[in-house]
């Protein structure tokens, strides 16, 4: 696809900030995986690392930055000091479309509890590393200035705002809003977003990275797309700090569902999620949006009685997208408990090459159902179905 088609910029920080909060953080060659796995999915931008926090994380930077072709952005970590920046540039300059990325915290919490240091001297340290990195990286160099704790700065917007516009005066052209600690509704976040696209010139980006304390990441991601943001800061499986970050495939996939084009090759995401679990070893959940195994069984009589009509069809009368769709080849499963409906005994011995009168499905039904019951109300399989009725004959 090409780039200018895109509404929606996926900006990818799995090498970044999943990595960093991994227990076994990745080596270059496992770095080398995902990477590849990231281009096949054809992301346009890919944070590689923090290459200022130690050699490997250099090198590794390094390898990719000379590994990525020109049509993939190139982003790196850095924290907003001129060392730091410098070594940051050394390790990414090789790429054909590099970006620095400079974060500094902008919350009245961040900056009186933590930083201890004065609100001028939080200017002033943004305008000095941002005007530094420009310098070094050149006029065409995109630079990303991230004012960490963003979503902590409800009550210090002015500041918030202040200290985006010094980074803009400072040279970078794209501002990232992290909510890096969630801890309010969704829609305060959103609103924050709202009021910093308001004041921001159109030809700076605005970004949102988020992450998922209370479970609303995506939520707050998406609608956050709504009110401006161009940029989503995700990672694939949700890895990152504590709960993860925003999750690559529930983004992608709601903002394509709303009509928003990613580019992203959205029949790459489920190879790629089983890949990351086992290289992880963090297991997918069962019920997991999107990949996890159980997402596409139907096992209440009303469900199936909608799933068998609308089987086949592009929307289906119980999921939101197709299994293909996102590259699963297991399609949609009807299993029968002591929940389900004669429409699952008909589908699954149909399915099973089986075909019965309606009068025997119903007796069927009645056994199956029975045998459940009786048995802690277990799932009841196809060859079981088909025994029953063998036995019956
Ligand atoms: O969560 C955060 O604030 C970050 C920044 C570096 C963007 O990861
Ligand atoms: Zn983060």
């Amino acid at each position: 696809m090409n780039h200018q088609n895109r509404t929606v910029w996926i900006q990818d920080v799995t090498l970044r900030d999943g990595n960093q909060a991994l227990k076994k953080p990745w080596t270059i060659e496992e770095k080398q995986i995902v990477f590849d796995l990231l281009v096949d999915l054809n992301v346009p931008g890919i944070e590689v690392g923090f290459p200022s926090s130690n050699s490997m994380e250099f090198e590794a930077t390094k390898i990719l930055s000379a590994r990525a072709p020109e049509s993939v952005t190139i982003a790196a970590l850095t924290r907003a000091n001129e060392k730091e920046i410098q070594i940051t540039w050394e390790a990414i300059q090789n790429a054909k479309t590099p970006r620095l990325h400079i974060v500094y915290p902008v919350s009245p919490f961040a900056i009186e509890q933590v930083l201890k240091i004065s609100y001028d001297q939080v200017l002033e340290k943004i305008y000095n590393s941002v005007s530094f990195a420009r310098k070094i990286a050149g006029k065409d160099v995109s630079i990303q200035f991230s004012g960490e704790h963003f979503g902590d700065a409800r009550e210090g917007m002015d500041f918030a705002k202040k200290a985006f516009r010094t980074s803009i005066e400072a040279g970078a052209n794209i501002i990232n809003l992290p909510n890096t600690v969630e801890r309010y509704r969704p829609f305060l976040f959103v609103e924050m977003v709202r009021e910093i696209k308001a004041v921001t010139p159109d030809h700076i980006k605005v970004s949102v990275h988020t992450h998922n304390d209370m479970g609303m990441a995506t939520a707050t991601s998406v609608e956050s797309f709504y009110a401006g943001a161009t940029q989503i800061e995700v990672a694939l499986n949700g890895l990152g700090e504590r709960a993860g970050n925003t999750n690559f495939y529930e983004t992608a996939v709601a903002l394509y569902q709303n009509g928003e084009e990613s580019g992203i090759h959205f029949d790459r995401i489920y190879p790629t999620a089983k890949k990351i679990s086992e290289m992880t070893g963090i297991p997918i959940g069962e019920k997991t949006p999107i990949i996890g195994e159980d997402i596409f069984s139907h096992r209440s009589g009303i469900h199936q009685d909608g799933v068998t009509k609308t089987l086949g069809q592009k929307k289906g009368a119980y999921r939101s997208f197709s299994p293909e769709f996102v590259g699963r080849t297991d399609g949609e499963k009807i299993s029968f408990t002591n929940q389900s409906g004669t429409k699952a005994i008909r589908h699954i011995l149909e399915s099973e090459g089986r075909s019965y009168s309606d009068a025997e499905i119903q007796i069927l039904f009645h056994k199956a159902k029975e045998v459940s019951s009786r048995e802690g109300n277990r799932e009841i399989g196809g060859k079981e179905l088909i025994s029953m009725a063998e036995e019956r004959n």
